[in-house]
């Protein structure tokens, strides 16, 4: 795999948000500054996303969700094997990996932007037997066809909630399109979970936890990865089974104030 000349910046990082971060690209004798969201950039380079997350940053949590779905799942008396996974904020399929390993009957990774999807066909072609790319807070016609018809009882969504990444409009139309009693794991920083933090995602990752809709059957602190400056970030991995649709009400008057 291709490797990259990157380099962090000096200056501690504390009061940027994860989103915010920046980092050099030093190739072909120019030096291109680029945010850790700046994903169109960062797919388009084979390997660059894998050398900084996995390699540099120690990103350990597609394993850790796809684990804690494992055990869920067994624990529940549940195949793995049966299920019919919608992946979430796919990127460039490292998710699709793991749910390889656990055997998942189907996978379907669902993005936002193409060069995901490209990047996705470049590295990882054929982990998912299909990839849409759609923006699930205004889904067009063609697209919830297209989802529907894979009959999805498993949502996975990994280091992708918050930090303007998935909102939450789109996370609960991707919860409603799995079928009741259908398994879902993901991941959150710890501070979602806070009941000092009042963000829009906060209070409806919240409400989704600790309410109804949701059954918890795992929920653990671990390290999703290291900070640029090598500080652990923690994340809660949840799994659950879902009991029941989520009303669009929880999020839109959320979403509209956002
Ligand atoms: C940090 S990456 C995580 C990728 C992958 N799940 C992993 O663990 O490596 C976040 C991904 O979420 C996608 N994303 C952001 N907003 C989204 C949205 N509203 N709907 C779907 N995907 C979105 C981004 O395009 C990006 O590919």
């Amino acid at each position: 795999m291709q490797r990259y000349r990157i380099q962090f910046p000096t200056a501690e990082s504390e009061h940027l948000d994860q989103d915010e971060v920046t980092f050099d690209l030093h190739e072909g004798g120019e030096t291109t500054r680029l945010r850790f969201h700046d994903y169109d950039e960062i797919y388009r380079r084979p390997g660059l996303y894998e050398q900084i997350f996995y390699d540099r940053l120690q990103c350990r949590s597609p394993a850790k969700v796809a684990s804690i779905l494992r055990s869920a799942t067994e624990q529940a008396g549940d195949l793995t094997t049966t299920l019919r996974v919608l992946d979430l904020g796919a990127g460039n399929g490292i998710m699709a990996e793991e749910l390889r390993r656990l055997g998942t009957a189907r996978i379907v990774g669902v993005d936002i932007i193409q060069s995901a999807a490209d990047a996705c066909e470049r590295d990882r072609w054929g982990l998912y037997d299909d990839y849409v790319v759609c923006d699930l807070t205004d889904l067009d016609e063609a697209s919830r066809h297209e989802l529907e018809e894979w009959s999805f009882d498993c949502l996975t969504t990994v280091a992708a909630i918050g930090f303007g990444d998935i909102p939450p409009l789109a996370f609960v139309n991707a919860f409603n399109l799995i079928r009741p009693g259908g398994w879902v794991a993901f991941n959150i920083k710890q501070t979602f979970l806070e009941h000092d933090e009042h963000t829009d995602f906060s209070t409806t990752i919240r409400e989704l936890v600790f309410t109804d809709y949701l059954e918890i059957h795992h929920l653990e602190r671990y390290r999703h990865r290291l900070s640029i400056d090598g500080e652990p970030i923690f994340y809660y991995a949840i799994a659950g089974k879902k009991t029941a649709d989520v009303p669009l009400d929880l999020v839109l008057p959320a979403t509209a104030s956002n």
